[in-house]
Formats: structure tokens, C-alpha cells, sequence
């Protein structure tokens, strides 16, 4: 006899899971990159903005949580879907034709994994063992001094423009604006909110390792 699946169990389902999981990560990431920004207006902003943000603990651990959950069904439904896609590759009846498809998906299993590692060894670096407790912009601006570490920062952020362009492009595909009509726009604003999002975030540790933010 033949189960109801829910929605997560279906390809789709996981599709809108890692869809609408990409959003609210997307969503965090741009108001952590405009956050972020205060590193250009000097120690007492970067330090001030921070403080502010510690000092209210319900925003600090509900941001946490909400994050903590959208990376959890995002990882989740990425390995179920990749699972999914190796076992169907095994039989000849599904070949994949849809090329497009293939190159964004193949682009998603090189740069997620990097992706996670990278945020992994970030929250390690600022969040969990901070050099100096508190001091984020010289934790930030130190830390960037070093030209591996901003190295590693830089691979990353490429990671991530790799992954939020084709992540952005399929989300809209998944939750419906896929139509001949506005493919184009898709396109476009895909590139131009993965390409903000990248060449803002680089600017970080380049600006540190070309000596225009300094202790
Ligand atoms: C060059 C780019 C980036 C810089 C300069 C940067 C900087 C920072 C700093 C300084 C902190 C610690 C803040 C504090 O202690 O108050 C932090 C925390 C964090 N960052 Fe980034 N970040 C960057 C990119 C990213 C990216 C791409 C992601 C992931 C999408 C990310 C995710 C996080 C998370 C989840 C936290 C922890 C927030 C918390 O729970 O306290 N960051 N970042």
C-alpha cells in the first residue's frame, strides 16, 4: 500500500525547504554585510554596534535559533536531494538532460561544503575564540592583517557568491517566477544581489591587507 508522503519527503518539497531556508539566510547575511560596514567608520562603531546588538539577548539568541534551524533543513535537504540524485543517476531510465540544472547543482556540491567549513572556522575565529573578547574591530582588523587568514576569508566569500547566485537563480525557479518572460530578470537580479553581497564582503580583507583599515 502506497503512504501520503509530507511535504519534506517529496523533491519538491525539500526544493521549497532549501528554498525558502536559502531566504532567511540570504536575509541574515546581507543585514550582517551592512553590520559589518561599520568596520570603515573606525573601533568606537564597529565595537559601539556590536555592544548594542549584545545587549538585547532576545535578538542575539532568536537570530541564533532562526539561523541555527534554516542551516539545519538548508544542510538536511541538500544531502537528501544529492542522495536522491546519485540513486537516480544509477538507473538508465533517468538520465538528466537539463544541463543548466546540472551546472548550477554541481556548483552547489563544491561550494556548499567549502561554505560550511568557512562559516565553521568563522564563528570559531570571531564568535567562540575571539583573540580579544569584545574588540571586534581589532579582532577583525588583526585577524585580516594576516594574509592567510584573510586568504582563507576571501575563498569564502568567492564560495559564497558562487553559491548564493545559483542558490538566488533556483529559489526563484522553485518558488515559481519560472517563466520564459522573466528568466532574464531572474537572471539579473540573481547576479546583482550575489555580486553585492561578494564584492562587499571581500572588501573586508582586502581593505585591511591593502592598509586602508588599520589598528
Ligand atoms: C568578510 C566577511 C565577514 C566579516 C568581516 C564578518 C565578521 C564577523 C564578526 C566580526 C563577527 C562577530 C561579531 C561579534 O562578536 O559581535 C561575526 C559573526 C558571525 N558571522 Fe560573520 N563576517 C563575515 C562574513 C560572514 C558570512 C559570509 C557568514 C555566513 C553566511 C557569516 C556568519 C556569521 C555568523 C553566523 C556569526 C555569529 C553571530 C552570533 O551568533 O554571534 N559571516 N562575523
Amino acid at each position: 500500500m502506497q503512504r501520503a508522503l509530507t511535504l519534506h519527503q517529496t523533491t519538491i518539497g525539500k526544493k521549497v525547504i532549501m528554498a525558502l531556508s536559502g531566504v532567511v539566510i540570504v536575509g541574515f547575511t546581507i543585514g550582517h554585510f551592512l553590520g559589518n560596514l561599520n568596520l570603515y567608520l573606525g573601533p568606537e562603531a564597529m565595537d559601539g554596534y556590536a555592544a548594542t546588538l549584545q545587549s538585547v539577548p532576545p535578538l542575539v539568541w532568536g537570530t541564533r535559533l532562526v539561523l541555527l534551524l534554516a542551516f539545519g533543513a538548508h544542510i538536511s535537504s541538500a544531502v537528501s536531494l544529492w542522495v536522491r540524485n546519485v540513486k537516480a543517476r544509477g538507473s538508465r531510465y533517468q538520465k538528466r538532460k537539463d544541463l543548466a540544472t546540472d551546472y548550477a547543482a554541481r556548483t552547489m556540491y563544491w561550494s556548499g561544503p567549502i561554505l560550511l567549513l568557512f562559516v565553521v572556522y568563522h564563528l570559531l575565529h570571531f564568535t567562540i575564540l575571539p583573540a580579544h573578547p569584545g574588540e571586534v574591530y581589532r579582532n577583525v582588523v588583526e585577524g585580516f592583517q594576516n594574509p592567510l587568514i584573510a586568504g582563507v576569508y576571501i575563498a569564502g566569500n568567492v564560495a559564497l557568491g558562487f553559491h548564493i547566485f545559483h542558490g538566488i537563480y533556483s529559489a526563484f525557479q522553485t518558488l515559481g517566477a519560472n517563466h520564459p518572460r522573466y528568466n532574464s530578470y531572474r537572471r539579473d537580479a540573481a547576479i546583482a544581489i550575489s555580486a553585492a553581497i561578494t564584492i562587499g564582503n571581500l572588501s573586508f580583507p582586502i581593505s585591511v591587507l591593502a592598509g586602508l583599515v588599520t589598528l
